[in-house]
């Protein structure tokens, strides 16, 4: 009789994934992304002139939404007057997020910080007239937050960077390689500025499709940015010199093979400021979808769009209260936790601690009653509703004297103890997660 019993000990965990890793893992590399692995949750930042008329960032005018002098007209209208970046920092923190990435420039080129490359930002060409990144990564620094950089490769608005709209083009490299030179010197020269000036923790590139690794100097890029900052994190848009991939809205649903990876999403359907949206993802669904990438080894890095005075919308600052409610309350079971068990165990998300002697169950349709667990070989020591000092009783069901095959485990949660979004249970095991993973039988 063939009996397939798995154990998942922490360390077959990490081989595992090490294995699917790509040329630039390491050692040095494992133990920078730490704190990343660790984190969880980020919020996105996107913020540039579109909102001023609330409009597709970049695309709008790429797609041909609008033309492109209406669009670039945007820098008159965009004023920051209301701008509070330890608010932000503060809101930021309060949902329970590790890390904030901001658009340092989006496609359109404009970039919020006073670049000196001759090109847009928002100090010398709105009537912001100030850096704008300077004070919020300060204030970050003030709450613990890591401070992340999205830079845009792409520069739609660089007289000699060769895209434009979706249907014209400006040149072709190869037709005129000095001018792509010119345009190299200058967004290396513009990430070398973020770079020196504000060390971000974490490079969040985007727009690489549009060019080649060699075309983007991307090794120069990662190696420029590790000789100044060698402990910071590069994103995967980077023509494969990145630390960690980005699924982008769309949700995987087998686990990323890539050790690292983050889901960034937005609240409603749009990035930036888009008052015509009213599509808001609800604290539930939000909520589901963030446990559900933790449980696959996955961060979030959920979005929002402040109007162009600086204000975030009512309906976000709602999202990322509830989800810090949540997180205030059940947080252990999310932050410093890994991947927890494989599908077919348990109807819904799990994570486990980094020793794996603690895993987490999370009760899914905000669901109370009976739950059940398949193939854990360990004895239970102990079973908490997390956030509450409520233990539980599980229940052995089917254990066979003379099998190996574990029985099942019910537990009971009572609907007094049911949480507002999702229910928690933290159940202490003997030791390390033994799973059995057969096909049931002798
Ligand atoms: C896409 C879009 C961009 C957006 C980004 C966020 O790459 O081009 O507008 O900022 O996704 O992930």
């Amino acid at each position: 009789m063939k009996k397939i019993f798995l154990s998942f000990t922490i360390f077959a965990l990490l081989q595992l994934n090490l294995f699917a890793q790509n040329k630039i893992n390491s050692d040095s590399i494992r133990s920078k992304m730490q704190w990343f692995a660790d984190a969880k949750l980020g919020i996105f930042i996107h913020w540039g002139i579109y909102s001023v008329n609330g409009i597709d960032e970049s695309w709008s005018f790429y797609n041909k939404k609008i033309s492109y002098a209406d669009y670039i007209n945007q820098l008159k209208g965009f004023t920051a007057s209301k701008y509070n970046p330890q608010a932000w920092a503060d809101l930021i923190k309060e949902s329970g997020a590790r890390y904030a990435v901001i658009t340092t420039k989006h496609h359109d080129g404009v970039a919020l910080w006073p670049t000196k490359q001759n090109h847009f930002n928002v100090v010398d060409n709105t009537p912001a007239r100030k850096d704008l990144l300077k004070p919020f990564y300060k204030a970050l620094d003030k709450d613990g937050i890591k401070r992340g950089a999205y830079f845009s490769l792409i520069d739609w608005s660089y007289p000699d960077y060769p895209g434009f709209t979706k249907d014209s083009t400006r040149y072709k490299i190869a037709d005129e390689p000095e001018r792509w030179k010119k345009f190299q010197h200058f967004f290396q020269s513009q990430i070398e500025e973020v770079n020196e000036a504000y060390k971000p923790d974490l490079w969040w590139f985007d727009g690489d499709w549009e060019h080649s690794a060699e075309e983007w100097q991307a090794q120069k890029v990662r190696q420029k940015i590790l000789s100044k900052n060698p402990s910071a994190i590069i994103n995967g848009r980077l023509q494969g010199y990145g630390d960690y991939v980005t699924p982008e809205q769309n949700f995987p649903v087998s686990r990323p093979k890539f050790n690292w990876w983050e889901l960034c999403m937005t609240t409603n359907n749009n990035w930036g400021y888009h008052p015509d949206d009213t599509n808001y993802k609800t604290p539930f669904e939000v909520i589901n979808i963030f446990v559900d990438v933790v449980s696959n080894g996955g961060n979030l890095l959920l979005d929002i769009g402040p109007k162009e005075d600086g204000t975030i919308p009512d309906e976000q600052i709602y999202i990322l209260k509830e989800l810090g409610k949540w997180n205030k309350k059940n947080g252990e079971a999310i932050f410093g936790t890994i991947a927890g068990l494989p599908q077919g165990h348990f109807y819904g998300a799990t994570t486990l601690s980094k020793d794996s002697t603690t895993l987490y169950l999370f009760l899914p349709n905000q669901q109370a009653g009976n739950i059940m667990l398949k193939g854990l070989i360990n004895k239970i020591n102990d079973v908490q509703i997390v956030g509450t000092t409520q233990h539980l009783q599980p229940k052995i069901v089917g254990k066979i004297s003379w099998s190996s095959v574990p029985g099942l485990v019910f537990i009971h949660v009572p609907e007094k103890y049911k949480d507002e979004y999702m229910t928690v249970l933290k159940l202490k095991l003997d030791g390390p997660l033994k799973l059995y993973r057969g096909e049931g039988g002798l």
